[in-house]
Formats: structure tokens, C-alpha cells, sequence
């Protein structure tokens, strides 16, 4: 047999072989592309079930944050009926408490007259005094927690609320966030309403908490007293010169953009993406800090960090004290009708007054008071009257002496747990506060500064 006759021999046709050969390749290059658009598919679940995975551990630490804030707040409404509780408590004691004080403070201070400054016995009466002193701010300590009524303005001890918001803050502030306060060891009474004064400070100290949240830092709380001067108004044009508690909130946070300065107070307006951010803060601030005649101003550079001030006015009978430092008790020859009900407080103040070289007239009611000025009006130069007291109170007194004589001047003594609206107190005329149980030096710069004072 031929070997061209054997077919196992025949040659596959060139054109064959090279069509199978191209046929080869475009398989080969297709299964190429199906394997790379397969890894890609692959990588591209992986992302997504590593999308995914991280979205559901956010979400997870959400609910873990919201779990943690629902048991914050549960535990703040807890910690704000204990205070209501002892509030209720602390206010039904203190009227009688102070009372008991005011009789001590006011023996002690006529005996310290009646000896030789130099005895011993004159250094153990001091001792009294200072214990006196004590008591008093033990009386408000507890009062603080009170805060019963809204927005009543009443002479206040602002310490006491800011020691006890710094320590609220610190717990709620993360390791990152250091605080410190810079609160001198005594100030001057504000006339504030509590939880107003709490709210500001704890507003201010949240927005700079906020402000360091990513990036830690440190904020710190400074209180001082400054005094305002005509020629020095610029820097705050809306407050008339007098003294001023001057509250400070300073962060090292994020800042504020320049654009937005403006509209921080606007309520609603909000950079926070939390949830909880609702905007409401300073408008808050802002409209309180008004309320109560003061004036708030923020100093901001973005990415350095942020200054809150706020200046809230002294109350009359500490102005004098910022002024007559720890002066002389001055006296007069003025007729001062002096009204209260309990007849022991009524007879230390005629007997002190008196000892200041003043004549004095003592009632024991109001309404006996208000007819011995109707009987005699061009009698009196000046009336004291306690706040409380059965028939007719104190602000009523002193709006039914300002149709009989409005230029009359009233000081109006109250008791830490007594509360006097701003609109009802200037309504009623009244020059001046004293907060029970007064003090000799406080009572008579409190009676000068309302004699004295030309009027209007
Ligand atoms: N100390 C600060 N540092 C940086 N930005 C601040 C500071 N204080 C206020 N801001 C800015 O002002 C805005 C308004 O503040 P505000 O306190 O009124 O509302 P909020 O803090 O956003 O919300 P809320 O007080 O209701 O929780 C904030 O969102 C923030 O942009
Ligand atoms: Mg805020």
C-alpha cells in the first residue's frame, strides 16, 4: 500500500489547523475575561459584606450609645426627684431655720457692741458670727437643690450651683476631656433664678464637651467679678455700669466658622450631627442670660477652640459689699418703719437700728404697718419689710406704698426658700434685697444705699 493511500497519514489542511488554533485563543481569551470579571464579582461582594459587616457594627455601637444615653437620662430623672424631694424638705425647714439664725446673729452683734473689742469674750462672740456664716451657706448648699420654681430672680449664691454643675459635668465627660474650674473661694450673690444658672453653665460646658468630643482637650470654668464703668461699656453696650458676675467657658475645640458666629443663637440653627443635637442651646442661654439683665458674647477661631462669656448682675446688698468692702456699720437720724411678723426678729431689728442712731418703728403685720404709714405718710423715710407674712405680703406692702407714697424706698427681706419674680419685685417698687438672716454691716449699707440714692 501506498503511504499516500493510508488516511491516518493525511496531513490536516493548513487552513484547519490554523482555524482551530484561532478558535483555541478566542476560547482562552474568553475564559481570561470570565475569570478576571469573576475575581472582580468576588471582590466586589467582599466589599460589600465588609460594608456591610462594618455598617451593622456602627449600628451596634449606636444602640449601645443609645442604650447607655436612655439609662443616663433615667438616672438624671432619678437624681432630679431626689432633689425635688430634699428641695421640698430644705424649704419647709429654712424659713423657721433662718429665723432661728437671724436671733443669734442679731444678739451676738448687739453684745459685740456692748464690750470692749479687745476682750476675749469680744473674740469668742466673733467666733459665733463666723459660725452663723457657716450655717448660712449650709442653708443654701442644701437650697440649691431646690429649684422648685422657674425663673424666679432672687438674690442668689452662684458657688455653690456651679461647684455642683462642674461635678455632674465631670461624670458625664470622657478621659480625653480634661476640666478645670477656676472658681474663687467666695462670690458675691447674683440675683438669679437657680435653675436657670444651671442650665446656663451646663449648656455652655455640653456645647464645648461637644467641641472636643473627636479631639479631646481641656475646658475649663472661671468665675470672677468685674466692675463696669461708664467709659468701659464697649465691652458689653447692652449692660449699665455696676458690678457683674463674670462667668467664662473656655474649650480648645473645633471652633466656630466666622459665617456662623451669627446664627449660633438662632434656635434650631445646629452644626451636631448627633441625633440629640437640636440647636436649642444657646438660644436657651441667650434668652435667660437676657432675662436676668446680663449679657453673653463667644470669642471663636476655628480649629483653636472657643471663649464663652456671660455677665450676670450682683445683687444689690453685694454691690455695696464689693464697694464698702468689710467697712464700718454706718449709721442715721432717718424714721425706718420695720415689719415682721415674728415679734422676736421685729424687736432685734428695732433694737439694731436703733443702736445705729435711727428712730424706729416696729409692726408686727403688715396690714398694721401699711395703717400707720396711711395715718402718717410724710412720717417714714424708709420702710423694711419681711417677705412672708400672713394677710399681705411683703411686694404687696410695697405696691400699696407706691400709690400712697411712691418715693418711698422699700427693702424687702426674704428667706433663702422665698422666691420674688423680677416682674412682680420692680413692680412693687422695691429698692433693695436682704437675704435672711441679714447681717448688721449688709443691713446698714442697705439702708444708706436706698436713702441715700437720689430719686427718681
Ligand atoms: N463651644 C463651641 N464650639 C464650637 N461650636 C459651638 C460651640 N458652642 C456652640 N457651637 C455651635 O453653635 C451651634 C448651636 O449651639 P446650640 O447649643 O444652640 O445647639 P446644639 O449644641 O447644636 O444643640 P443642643 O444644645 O440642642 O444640644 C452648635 O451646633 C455648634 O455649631
Ligand atoms: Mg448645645
Amino acid at each position: 500500500m501506498e503511504a499516500g493511500n493510508d488516511p491516518s497519514h493525511n496531513p490536516v489542511p493548513e487552513d484547519q489547523i490554523s482555524a482551530l488554533t484561532e478558535e483555541l485563543q478566542r476560547t482562552r481569551k474568553a475564559y481570561d475575561t470570565a475569570l478576571e470579571r469573576c475575581r472582580n464579582i468576588q471582590a466586589e461582594l467582599e466589599a460589600q459584606v465588609e460594608a456591610r459587616s462594618s455598617e451593622l457594627a456602627r449600628a451596634n455601637q449606636d444602640l449601645q450609645r443609645q442604650i447607655l444615653e436612655r439609662r443616663r437620662v433615667e438616672s438624671q430623672l432619678q437624681q432630679n426627684q431626689k432633689m425635688r424631694a430634699i428641695g421640698t424638705l430644705a424649704g419647709g425647714i429654712a424659713h423657721d431655720f433662718n429665723n432661728i439664725l437671724a436671733a443669734i446673729l442679731g444678739y451676738t452683734e448687739m453684745a459685740m457692741m456692748d464690750i470692749d473689742a479687745a476682750s476675749p469674750v469680744h473674740r469668742r462672740l466673733s467666733n459665733v458670727l463666723k459660725a452663723c456664716d457657716r450655717a448660712r451657706d449650709l442653708v443654701q448648699q442644701i437650697l440649691t437643690f431646690s429649684r422648685q420654681n422657674d425663673a424666679t430672680i432672687r438674690p442668689l449664691a452662684p458657688l455653690p450651683i456651679l461647684k455642683e454643675t462642674i461635678k455632674l459635668l465631670r461624670a458625664g465627660l470622657p478621659s480625653t476631656i480634661e476640666i478645670e474650674s477656676r472658681l474663687p473661694s467666695q462670690l458675691p450673690m447674683v440675683l438669679a433664678d437657680p435653675g436657670n444658672l444651671h442650665q446656663v453653665v451646663m449648656n455652655l460646658c455640653t456645647n464645648a464637651r461637644d467641641a472636643m468630643i473627636e479631639t479631646g482637650g481641656r475646658l475649663t470654668l472661671s468665675a470672677d467679678v468685674i466692675e463696669l464703668k461708664k467709659h468701659d461699656r464697649r465691652l458689653a453696650p447692652e449692660l449699665l455700669p455696676g458690678h457683674y458676675l463674670e462667668l467664662t467657658v473656655v474649650d480648645t475645640g473645633v471652633g466656630i466658622a466666622p459665617e456662623f458666629l451669627d446664627r449660633v443663637y438662632d434656635p434650631y440653627f445646629t452644626t451636631q450631627t448627633r441625633k440629640n443635637g437640636a440647636g436649642l442651646g444657646l438660644a436657651v442661654v441667650h434668652g435667660i442670660v437676657h432675662r436676668h439683665g446680663g449679657s453673653i458674647h463667644i470669642d471663636s477661631t476655628l480649629g483653636r477652640g472657643t471663649t464663652v462669656t456671660v455677665r450676670l448682675p450682683v445683687a444689690d446688698t453685694e454691690k455695696q459689699q464689693a464697694i464698702t468692702g468689710n467697712g464700718q456699720v454706718r449709721g442715721g437720724r432717718e424714721h425706718i418703719l420695720f415689719v415682721d411678723d415674728e415679734h422676736a426678729l421685729a424687736q432685734i431689728g428695732q433694737q439694731l437700728l436703733e443702736r445705729l442712731g435711727y428712730t424706729v418703728t416696729s409692726r408686727t403685720s403688715s396690714v398694721e404697718a401699711f395703717e400707720a404709714l396711711r395715718s402718717n405718710p410724710d412720717r417714714f423715710d424708709l420702710v423694711i419689710t419681711d417677705q412672708t407674712m400672713p394677710n399681705m405680703t411683703g411686694t404687696e406692702l410695697s405696691r400699696q406704698i407706691q400709690t400712697l407714697k411712691p418715693e418711698l424706698p422699700v427693702i424687702l427681706c426674704t428667706g433663702f426658700s422665698e422666691t420674688i419674680g423680677s416682674e412682680n419685685a420692680m413692680a412693687s417698687g422695691i429698692r433693695g434685697f436682704l437675704l435672711k438672716p441679714i447681717a448688721l454691716r449688709d443691713l446698714s449699707e442697705a439702708i444708706r444705699q436706698a436713702l441715700d440714692r437720689p430719686t427718681c
